[in-house]
């Protein structure tokens, strides 16, 4: 059956290549993006020449509550429902503790990462719950331990794996809420790293290599339709990272 998937930060990268292959698997998208309009376009374009009319394109700041809710609303209009909600858009940048962190910072980081999943799960309850529908937050295996130079992010992630199980709990039981958690997939773009630091990071993967969005792509597949009787759960999707300390 056609789902109509809601994808937040869905232009680049991850979410993009996430949001190409549930398409091919015969989904609806709609796109949400914040500043990448020329690459949600492209993006749009290319998967509506594969199917007309299969996508539908959003933009919103999440952290502002009143485009959060326009987005919540026209997401359900476009198609008369929404079946599946990836929290997928993400804040990611170093805040060390030493250093100066300021409010925005803070708000942009919970923002992202924590408040706007919570207020578009709970827009969207209505619509999910008729549907049968399904949450997948993406989290970060840094969410319980956390990543040094990187408490916001880190506390944020931690918030949305809580905020995963106890949706889980509140939403039940006709809508399932899980987690996925990757390692490392795509390496940072604002925070650059160096090779040497990659490498570093590489030799505490059990499976010695990074990800690709494509691991994430079939794990979000397998959440949304293999997976009827799984929620409150995260799925860590790391080459075995988290068996080194
Ligand atoms: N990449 C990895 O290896 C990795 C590892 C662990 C966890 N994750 C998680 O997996 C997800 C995808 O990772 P990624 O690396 O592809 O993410 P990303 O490129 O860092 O960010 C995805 C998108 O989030 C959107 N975004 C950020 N702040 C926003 C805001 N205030 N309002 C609306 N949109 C906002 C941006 O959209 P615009 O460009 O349109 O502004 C951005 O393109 C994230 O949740 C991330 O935390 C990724």
């Amino acid at each position: 059956m056609i789902k109509n998937i809601l994808i937040t930060g869905g232009a680049r990268r991850v979410g993009a290549h996430c949001a190409r292959y549930l398409h091919a698997q015969g989904h609806n998208i709609l796109l949400h993006y914040r500043n990448s309009k020329n690459a949600a376009q492209e993006l749009a374009d290319e998967l509506s020449c594969k199917r007309k009319g299969s996508v539908h394109l959003l933009q919103a700041d999440l952290l502002d509550i009143v485009a959060l809710q326009t987005l919540a609303d026209e997401a359900v209009h476009r198609w008369g429902g929404v079946d599946v909600l990836i929290n997928n858009a993400s804040a990611f940048y170093a805040t060390p503790i030493k250093q100066e962190i300021t409010e925005k910072q803070w708000d942009d980081l919970m923002g992202s990462n924590l408040k706007a999943p919570f207020f578009l799960s709970k827009k969207l309850a209505a619509t999910l719950e008729q549907r049968n529908g399904c949450i997948i937050n993406m989290v970060d295996i840094h969410a319980e331990r956390g990543l040094h130079n990187y408490p916001v992010y880190s506390i944020a992630k931690a918030g949305l794996v809580s905020l995963t199980k106890i949706l889980a709990k509140e939403l039940a039981p006709k809508i399932r809420v899980n987690a996925i958690a990757p390692g490392a997939i795509l390496w940072p773009e604002q925070d650059k790293m160096s090779e040497l630091e990659k490498q570093e990071i590489q030799a505490k993967v059990a499976l010695q290599k990074t990800g690709s969005p494509q691991d994430i792509a079939q794990a979000m597949h397998y959440l949304m339709a293999n997976a009827p009787y799984m929620t409150g759960q995260v799925l860590s999707i790391d080459g075995g990272r988290t068996l080194f300390s």
